[in-house]
Formats: structure tokens, C-alpha cells, sequence
């Protein structure tokens, strides 16, 4: 039991901010050893240029390929128009798209050289990728090459080397010479492909020496001869990858996530699994065999994934970090932000043979159709696949009913795994069994500070948790020391309630430093660096100092706020959620909307009238921009007379204050008033006011307190949100401690510090001795800090 009680500023008499008496004889909640892990999805560059080792954009030509029925328009690629199951509308969506010849490659000609480039289908070496590219030369003047920038540039190292692989048919025989040139235009690194000239194709390979460093190199193929060349495929890769895996992993990039230790990997996503349309999800059958033969697919954060790093090379990665793996599946149903498309739960049933099939493949004896695949692709022994998810943040009556059939489909065959639902807190009331959820957190500092205590009264017998996604990703800048206090704030409650809180990963995992998809993601990638910031360290801290099971521990907090409150400025939207829904008279301070920034004090009027059937009305307010990525949205006038308030981020919804009944009545104008407080605001209807909410005071200091049996210590976690010192007094009761504790520290001077390229260990935990310390002693940290506290103990 944690008691947080709150000490009177006023009254208190003892400088100390904490109060802490630890039980060391007590044995609270267990706390799951698998509890940290790692999510993965291409997102970002995530693995793209990212954590997969391939240096070659583009390698295998498909990426001007787009998923059946869309259609490029405008420099935007345009999908298929479906029913989003979400909104219940027609959804289309335009997304990103890079319209050249081919992208990754150009062609350079010299003095009177002349030659073009056409993508091909004809004659595929692989129909399952059958694009390759012709390369007609005219005149050869004084050179032809074919050049890959890589991703934003290749870096390689001197005396490195990497392994070519080349797919080429051409009508001459010929010697391709293969060049890496560094940002002066100077050959570091030389290799040459012979080439018969009997236009079939050939598949080699051959290595290359880099002869000095470059983060910003390029690949050449030169072509010496007149007449047309194919290429199907030209890869380069380190050959010193993550685990020496021929088709692994980026090294440095990998060892961020081994020293994390993760006990579990997801994969493929997040939003990936679901697709822009259902045809546009991650198909992991397509991500089996020869890298080369793998189609690829367009990927819904606007680049193409080639499927190198597929869920083969993911069960391996799993196998070389000692991790679980979690396998997502689609449950026929894409992401509502995007189309929302649905298949009909007839046709959903190959989507459950899909997932028994990866199951299969994952842990299915080799005498099984998948599970001999995965002997024939080299791994007889069954990988460690342990979780499936059901689904990724859908929804509703389908997803309920996909969830059920999934779960006793998966639950008949595979009573071993565990199955989560993709469902949040609330669970779903229509799933007929849920051992596990996924609630979703990318919220702003003070909503992480609050949930530090969201799991503590929790009934315990609905089903355990296991928090796929969160982030602290709002209003911290690129991800500051801010957002990752207010994490391992409620980092100590998850550990607080490991009786429930089984498993967590934070997400997204990788930023590329030239593709930020996602506001605020853990590790940055660049092409010769990788990175990671303040908020990977608090996973590698917690992580690496997960104690057994918590100590009974009083503790006492003071709640305070963290700077001055203010008022949400920004901009205002009204929008009505269906066609049964309207309001007139809208007015801002009295006169009619404008287009400009409000704050405290401001009040919005209108009249509102509803039918029966509607979902309401939502008043965005704190808008940063003409958009959601920031903003409050209350929303009022749903036909079940309920009134909530959400936080918007990046185009999301996140409940952020409960239910209110709301008074709003069908088929009659009501007259609605808003006002922006300083520290809230006041929602009115028919002049009497209905919600005035302001913004309570809550803990800016947190202590989480267990034991960790295998080395005997105590594992005091402390976080300090303030920029002022933090004493405490800590009471060990029911045993002995020993006088000398390691204390390790993540801390920074400002809330708006951050890790850079150009800083990358700005915010660095470092190791301390504190001595004399016995079982009764105070302790001051140090002003905006994570800290952790070990120490042998007898009980
Ligand atoms: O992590 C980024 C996205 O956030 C994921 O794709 C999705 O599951 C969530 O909305």
C-alpha cells in the first residue's frame, strides 16, 4: 500500500519534501520481470535507412509501385475510397509521394555521354518484385553512371567492408565498376562485376573496401558499355551487422535496443499493421525469403517499406536480444485515421488463418505447412513468440466481434500465448474474455504526473495491462528532460501495480534525423550516428533496476504545481460530428469569430440544436496551429447527454477529463456558453453552467520503493520534477540496510534541456556513493532528476 497523503505547506514543520517509512520485511505487488520492452514500427525511417542495415534506397526499384486502386494526382498519392468504420463516412486520403523516374537513383552522364532510365516490368527475375530498371545508353561519351544518394547519404568506415549483391541481364558482356565516391567526388572504395552478355539475368555478389570515412558518401554502378542494361536489384550492406546476420541489423543502431534489455519486441506497429486500406497492410508472408524477391509496400507513413527487415529477421532479432516476441495482427480492419476500411467478418476469416499462420511460423512444429517454411528458411527450432496482439487501435462492434473470433480461434489452437486486445483502459463490454490490454499514452507532462496513481484503484480482477504505446510528446520540445520525468513519474505507479501493469513500451522507438513523422520518438538515427534522449534513459534506468516486488512504503507528497498555471491560448474550432447537429451565432468577447489567438477570459457563444440520433458537437480550443496536433476539444450535445473533454496531439483524441452529464435536449436551440479560464474553464447552457473545471494541484515528486531478491537490495526509484532540490526522509523499517548506497542520476539544469547530435549526452545518468547512511537518514536530490537508490539489505 502506497498512502499519498498531503502535507499541509502551511503546517508542516520539518523542511522535507518526501516522508518515506519503507517496510523492508513487507512484500507488496510483484513486479513482472518482463515488464519492459520495445515496439517497432516503420515509422519515421524507423528501419528504413534506420535500424535494417541496407545502405541503398531503393534497392530492389519498386518504389514508385503503389498498392492496387490508388492513383498519384497533384505530386499526392491518392487511395481508394472506402467506408471509414469509424465515422461511418466515405474516407479517401492523399499522402506523400515522390513522383521522380526512380526514386534513390539518378543517372549521371559525362561530356558527350547520353543514356536514359525507364522502370521495367518485362521479364521479372522475381514476379513477386518484378520492376527493374532499364538503363539505355546511347552514347557513352566520357561516362555513364547510375548513383544512389542512400538514405540522405551512405556512411561508410574506412577499411570497412560491405557486401554487393547486384541482379543485372544485359546483351553485352561488360564490366560494371562499382565505386563508393565520398561529398568531394573522390573514389573510396572500388569493385568490379563481370557481366556475360547473353541477356539472361545474373545474381552476384562482390565486396567493397571502404579506403577512408564518409557520412555523406554515394554509390555509383558505372556502366562502360553502349545498349541497354537491367538492373533488378542492387544492394550494399555492412558486413559487420548487429550479431554478424547477413540480412541484420544497422550494429550501433542495434545495440541501443540490446543495452535496453527489453524482455519482449513488437512487431510490425502501430498504425502499419492496420494500413491506409486493408490491401496496404503489412502482409508478413510477402516479408519471407530472399530479400530480393520481397514486393515491398508503400508505407502509410509516406515511404516505402522494402520488407527487408521482415518477421523472419524480427523473430531472429527477438532470438539474439533474449526477447519475446509480440506479433500484431490485422483483424481485417484499416486505420480509422486513415481510410477505416472494413472487410465483412466472412472475409475476416482469412485474416485469422493469416495470424494462425504467422503463429505457426513462429512456433509450429517443423512438420506444419509454416513451421517447415521456417525450417526451409534456416531456423528449425521454433522462435520465442509469446504474445499476439489482436488488432491496433481499432474499435467498436466490428472490432468486438473480430476480437472474439480472433481470441477463440488463437486460444483453441495456442492456449500458451497470451492474447491482448487492442482495446484501452475501459476494455470493451462486448469481448467475451480479455486477459490483457493495450491503453495508448502520448499525452502532455501534466497528464503523465496525474497518472502516476491512474492504475492504484484499479479493480483487480478484470484483466492486466500492458501499455503498448506512451509517450510524453507534447509541448516538450523535441523531447526534453520534462517529458521524460513526467515518464518515469508514471513509470513508478506502473511498477507500483506490477500486479497489473505487466508489460510497457514506450513508442515510437526511432526518429531518422531527416524524417520526423511523429513528434517525439526515443532514439535518433543518423547516418553515422544514433543517439538517445533523456527519455531512453529512464527506460534503460528503470529497466536495468526492476526490482522483484514493491515494499509497503507511506509515502508522503506535497502536490504544487509545476510552473505558473496558464490559460490554453490558441486558436478556436467548432465541428459537428454528424448531420444532426447545427449551431448559429457564433461569437468570440461578443463579435464574431476571428481568426487569431484566445486566451483567459475569452468567451465563445453559439445556439445549438440536435436530433436524437446525433454524436454532438466539438469545441476545439488551445489550438496551436489551424489544426489538431495541439489543441482541447470539448464535446457536447451526444444523443447519451454526456459532456467530455479531450487532448488533442497530432491528430489524436486522448480522454482527458471524465464524463459530465450534459443538458442538451433534442430538436430545440439551446444557447451555449464557453469560457476560457485561467486555469480551466466554464461551460454553460441555457445560462445555467453546467461543468466548471479547474486544473487541481497534483504530486511533482514521486518514490516508488521495491526489492530486487537476486542481488538482496533495496531499489528506491525517486523522481524530482522541480527545479528546486528535493529532500527526503527515508524510515527503513523490519530490517537492516547496509551504510553505503550507489545512486544513480539523470538530471538537467533547465526543464527544456534536451539531447542533441551536437549533445548527445547533455542528460547522461552518472553513478554516485552516498555514505553513513543508516535506517533512518535524509537525502536531498537534485533539482529536475530521476534517481534510483540501491542498497543491500537484510530483513
Ligand atoms: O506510434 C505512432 C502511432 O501511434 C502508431 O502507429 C499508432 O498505433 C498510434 O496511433
Amino acid at each position: 500500500m502506497i498512502l499519498c497523503g498531503l502535507v499541509s505547506r502551511m503546517s508542516a514543520q520539518i523542511p522535507v519534501d518526501i516522508h518515506t517509512e519503507i517496510d523492508l520485511s513487507s512484500h507488496a505487488a510483484d513486479i513482472s520481470k518482463g515488464m519492459y520492452g520495445v515496439f517497432f514500427e516503420e515509422i519515421n525511417h524507423a528501419g528504413e535507412g534506420g535500424l535494417y542495415g541496407e545502405l541503398l534506397q531503393n534497392r530492389s526499384f519498386e518504389d514508385s509501385q503503389f498498392p492496387v486502386g490508388y492513383k498519384v494526382e497533384d505530386g499526392k498519392l491518392v487511395s481508394s475510397i472506402a467506408t471509414n468504420y469509424g465515422t461511418g463516412r466515405q474516407s479517401q486520403v492523399h499522402l506523400k509521394w515522390n513522383d521522380t523516374v526512380c526514386p534513390g537513383w539518378n543517372l549521371e552522364t559525362k561530356g558527350k555521354a547520353k543514356a536514359n532510365i525507364k522502370l521495367t516490368n518485362e521479364d521479372p527475375y522475381f514476379n513477386t518484385a518484378p520492376t527493374s530498371l532499364c538503363i539505355d545508353v546511347h552514347s557513352k561519351g566520357d561516362g555513364v553512371s547510375l548513383i544512389n544518394n542512400g538514405f540522405w547519404g551512405i556512411a561508410v568506415q574506412k577499411n570497412a567492408t560491405y557486401r554487393i549483391r547486384a541482379i543485372v541481364k544485359s546483351g553485352k558482356s561488360q564490366i560494371l565498376v562499382l565505386r563508393l565516391i565520398n561529398d568531394e567526388g573522390k573514389t573510396i572504395g572500388k569493385s568490379k562485376l563481370k557481366i556475360k552478355g547473353n541477356s539472361h539475368w545474373i545474381d552476384q555478389e562482390c565486396m567493397i573496401k571502404a579506403t577512408a570515412s564518409s557520412s555523406n558518401a554515394r554509390f555509383s554502378v558505372d556502366i562502360p558499355s553502349e545498349g541497354k542494361i537491367y538492373l533488378d536489384y542492387v544492394s550494399l550492406f555492412p558486413t559487420d551487422t548487429y550479431k554478424k546476420r547477413k540480412n541484420g541489423m544497422r550494429k550501433d543502431v542495434a545495440l541501443m535496443i540490446d543495452s535496453l534489455k527489453p524482455k519482449f519486441l513488437r512487431w510490425p506497429g502501430g498504425c502499419v499493421v492496420e494500413g491506409i486500406t486493408l490491401n496496404n497492410r503489412i502482409k508478413w508472408k510477402e516479408t519471407l525469403g530472399d530479400p530480393a524477391s520481397r514486393p515491398g509496400e508503400y508505407d502509410l507513413w509516406g515511404y516505402r517499406n522494402s520488407y527487408g527487415y521482415g518477421y523472419h529477421e524480427f523473430l531472429d532479432f527477438c532470438e539474439d536480444l533474449e526477447a519475446k516476441a509480440m506479433f500484431v495482427c490485422n483483424v481485417g480492419m484499416a486505420c480509422t485515421g486513415q481510410t477505416g476500411e472494413t472487410c465483412s467478418d466472412e472475409d475476416a476469416k482469412a485474416y485469422i488463418q493469416d495470424a494462425l499462420d504467422a503463429i505457426e511460423y513462429a512456433i509450429g512444429d517443423t512438420t506444419t505447412l509454416w513451421g517447415k517454411r521456417r525450417a526451409n528458411e534456416g531456423h528449425p527450432k521454433p522462435y520465442p513468440l509469446q504474445f499476439v496482439e489482436i488488432g491496433n487501435e481499432n474499435f467498436g462492434p466490428i472490432y468486438d466481434r473480430r476480437y472474439n473470433m480472433f481470441y477463440q480461434a488463437i486460444k483453441a489452437k495456442y492456449p500458451e500465448l497470451t492474447l491482448i486486445s487492442n482495446y484501452g483502459m475501459d476494455g470493451s463490454k462486448e469481448a467475451k474474455q480479455i486477459e490483457m490490454v493495450d491503453p495508448h499514452w502520448y499525452v502532455e507532462p501534466e497528464r503523465f504526473f496525474r497518472d502516476a496513481y491512474i492504475f492504484d484503484n484499479f479493480p483487480r480482477n478484470k484483466y492486466k495491462f500492458y501499455v503498448g504505446e506512451y509517450s510524453c510528446n507534447d509541448g516538450v520540445g523535441s523531447g526534453n528532460i520534462l517529458a521524460a520525468l513526467s515518464e518515469a513519474a508514471f513509470l513508478t505507479g506502473c511498477e507500483r501495480n506490477g500486479d497489473i501493469v505487466k508489460m510497457l513500451s514506450y513508442a515510437p522507438l526511432f526518429e531518422h534525423k531527416h524524417d520526423r513523422s511523429w513528434p517525439v520518438n526515443l532514439i535518433w538515427i543518423s547516418n553515422d550516428k544514433v543517439m538517445g534522449r533523456s527519455s531512453y534513459y529512464v527506460q534503460k534506468m528503470f529497466s536495468q533496476n526492476l526490482p522483484s516486488y514493491n515494499l509497503i512504503s507511506k509515502v508522503e507528497i506535497s502536490p504544487e504545481t509545476l510552473h505558473e498555471q496558464q490559460a490554453d491560448d490558441g486558436y478556436i474550432m467548432l465541428k459537428t460530428l454528424d448531420n444532426n447537429t447545427e449551431y448559429k451565432n457564433l461569437t468570440v468577447n461578443g463579435k464574431e469569430n476571428s481568426d487569431k489567438k484566445y486566451g483567459e477570459g475569452t468567451v465563445i457563444e453559439f445556439d445549438l440544436k440536435r436530433n436524437k440520433e446525433s454524436k454532438g458537437l466539438t469545441l476545439y480550443w488551445g489550438m496551436i496551429q489551424h489544426d489538431l496536433k495541439k489543441a482541447l476539444a470539448l464535446n457536447i450535445g451526444h444523443k447519451e447527454h454526456f459532456a467530455t473533454v479531450d487532448h488533442m496531439s497530432w491528430n489524436n483524441a486522448y480522454p482527458y477529463l471524465n464524463k459530465e452529464v450534459d443538458s442538451i435536449t433534442s430538436n430545440e436551440w439551446h444557447h451555449v456558453k464557453f469560457t476560457i479560464l485561467y486555469d480551466g474553464f466554464s461551460y454553460s447552457v441555457d445560462g445555467k453552467e453546467q461543468w466548471k473545471y479547474q486544473t487541481p494541484l497534483v504530486n511533482r515528486k514521486f518514490l516508488a520503493a521495491g526489492y530486487d531478491t537476486n542481488k538482496q537490495e533495496v531499489v528506491v526509484k525517486v523522481v524530482n520534477a522541480k527545479d528546486t532540490p528535493c529532500s527526503a526522509s527515508f524510515h527503513f523499517t523490519n530490517g537492516k540496510i547496509a551504510n553505503k548506497a550507489i545512486l544513480t542520476t539523470l538530471k538537467a539544469i533547465h526543464k527544456t534541456d534536451e539531447n542533441t547530435f551536437e549533445q548527445p549526452r547533455l542528460i547522461y545518468p552518472y553513478e554516485d556513493v552516498v555514505d553513513n547512511i543508516s535506517e533512518q537518514f535524509n537525502y536531498t536530490f537534485e533539482p529536475n532528476s530521476v534517481n534510483i537508490l540501491r542498497v543491500k539489505c537484510r530483513h
